[in-house]
C-alpha cells in the first residue's frame, strides 16, 4: 500500500490544473465519495494493525496534499474569473503636491537677492548668552531690550536667552573670521510680545554684514537699493530716515515705495507712499573693536529685516498671524518652482 501512496503522491504532484472544469475533475478523481482517497481509506481497515501507525500517517500526509491544492486552486481559479466591478471611466484621486511656506520662499528670494552680489550665507544659534546678543553690540547695561518684558531668559547670572535678533550672528562671525567679510543670516528670533496682527512672539529675521577696507555708508545705499529692485521690480525705491541702533553709527530705517499704489497712496501704505523694510547702519566702531577687528582700518555696514514683514508686503497680508497658524487655505495658495 505505502508504493500505491507513494505513486498517488508524485501523481499529485504533476497534475496540471489551469481553470475551473479541471478543477472539478481533480476534485471528482481525488476526494470524492468514489474517488481515490476513499478508496485508499476503505483499503487501510484491512491492513495489519502492526503497519497501521506508519500507513496511516502516511495517508493522512495524502489527504492533506490533495485537500491544500484543491483549495488553493479554488480560490485562485475563483478570484481570478470575479468580474472587475470599478468604473474604470472615473477620474483618478487628485494627487495634491506640498508647497513650500511663504516665509520659506522670500527666504530663499532674498537669499538668492543676495548671492548676486556675493553674500553668502552663515547661521548661528537660537539661544545664546548675553555678549553675543547685548554687550558684544554695545548695548549699554540699562537698556530697555534686555528687559523682562522684550526678551526671553532661559537662566539669569549669567545670561542665557532666546536671541531677540540676528544680530547675534554678527558677533559670532565677526570672532571667528577676518574681514572681508560679505555674509547674511537667515534665522527664527524670540520677543516676549503679545500675539497680534502685526506681532508675534516668534518670527524669523535675515541680517546682513559687509566689513572690509573703505566701506561707506554709499555702499550701504547701493547694496539696499539694488535688494529692493531683485525683490520689487526695477521701479522700486527706497528712502532712508534717521534711526538709532546700539550696534551701528549712524543708523536707519529703510522704507521701500508702495509695491500697491506704486507710491500715489493707499491704505496699505497709509497713504505715505512708503512702507518700512529694514534697519541698517554703519558698525559701530565699539563693536569692531569687541571682536578685535582694527576699528582704524576696517569699516562696515550691517542690516536687518523682518521675514514676515516682507513677506507680507509681497504678498499682500494683512495678519501676521496666518504664517503660523499653518491653516491649508491659507498656505496652499503659494506655489514654488523650488
Ligand atoms: N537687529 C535690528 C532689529 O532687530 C535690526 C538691525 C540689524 C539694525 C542690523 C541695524 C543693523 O531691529
Amino acid at each position: 500500500m505505502i508504493d500505491l501512496i507513494e505513486k498517488y503522491n508524485t501523481e499529485i504532484d504533476a497534475y496540471q490544473i489551469t481553470d475551473l472544469v479541471e478543477l472539478e475533475q481533480f476534485r471528482l478523481y481525488y476526494l470524492s465519495k468514489k474517488g481515490i482517497l476513499s478508496d485508499l481509506f476503505q483499503q487501510f481497515k484491512y491492513i495489519d494493525p502492526v503497519n497501521k501507525k506508519i500507513i496511516g500517517s502516511r495517508l493522512n500526509q495524502l489527504k492533506e496534499k490533495v485537500n491544500g491544492k484543491f483549495e488553493y486552486y479554488k480560490s485562485r481559479l475563483t478570484r481570478a474569473e470575479k468580474p472587475f466591478t470599478g468604473d474604470l471611466t472615473l477620474p483618478a484621486e487628485p494627487f495634491i503636491s506640498g508647497s513650500r511656506h511663504p516665509v520659506s520662499l522670500i527666504r530663499k528670494e532674498i537669499i538668492t537677492a543676495f548671492s548676486k552680489i556675493g553674500f553668502t550665507v552663515a547661521e548661528g544659534p537660537e539661544v545664546e548668552d548675553d555678549w553675543h546678543v547685548f554687550s558684544g553690540l554695545n548695548f549699554p547695561l540699562e537698556h530697555p531690550a534686555r528687559d523682562m518684558q522684550d526678551t526671553f531668559f532661559i537662566e539669569r547670572n549669567p545670561d542665557i536667552v532666546l536671541r531677540t535678533h540676528t544680530s547675534s550672528v554678527q558677533v559670532r562671525v565677526m570672532e571667528s573670521q577676518k574681514p572681508p567679510i560679505r555674509k547674511i543670516f537667515p534665522g527664527r528670533v524670540f520677543r516676549n510680545e503679545a500675539i497680534s496682527a502685526r506681532a508675534h512672539c516668534i518670527f524669523h529675521q535675515i541680517e546682513g554684514l559687509f566689513i572690509d577696507k573703505c566701506v561707506s555708508f554709499a555702499d550701504l545705499k547701493q547694496t539696499l537699493m539694488f535688494f529692493a529692485r531683485e525683490m520689487f521690480g526695477d521701479k522700486a525705491q527706497i528712502r532712508l530716515r534717521p534711526s538709532f541702533f546700539p550696534f551701528t553709527e549712524p543708523s536707519a530705517e529703510v522704507d521701500v515705495s508702495c509695491t500697491i499704489c506704486e507710491g500715489s497712496g493707499c491704505n496699505v501704505c497709509k497713504y505715505t507712499g512708503y512702507l518700512e523694510i529694514l534697519g541698517c547702519g554703519m558698525v559701530d566702531p565699539n563693536v569692531l573693536e569687541a571682536s578685535s577687528i582694527d576699528s582704524a582700518v576696517y569699516t562696515g555696514f550691517a542690516f536687518g529685516m523682518g521675514l514676515e514683514r516682507i513677506a507680507m508686503l509681497k504678498y499682500q497680508v494683512n495678519d501676521l498671524r496666518h504664517y503660523f497658524e499653518n491653516d491649508i487655505r491659507f498656505i496652499s495658495q503659494f506655489k514654488s518652482a523650488y
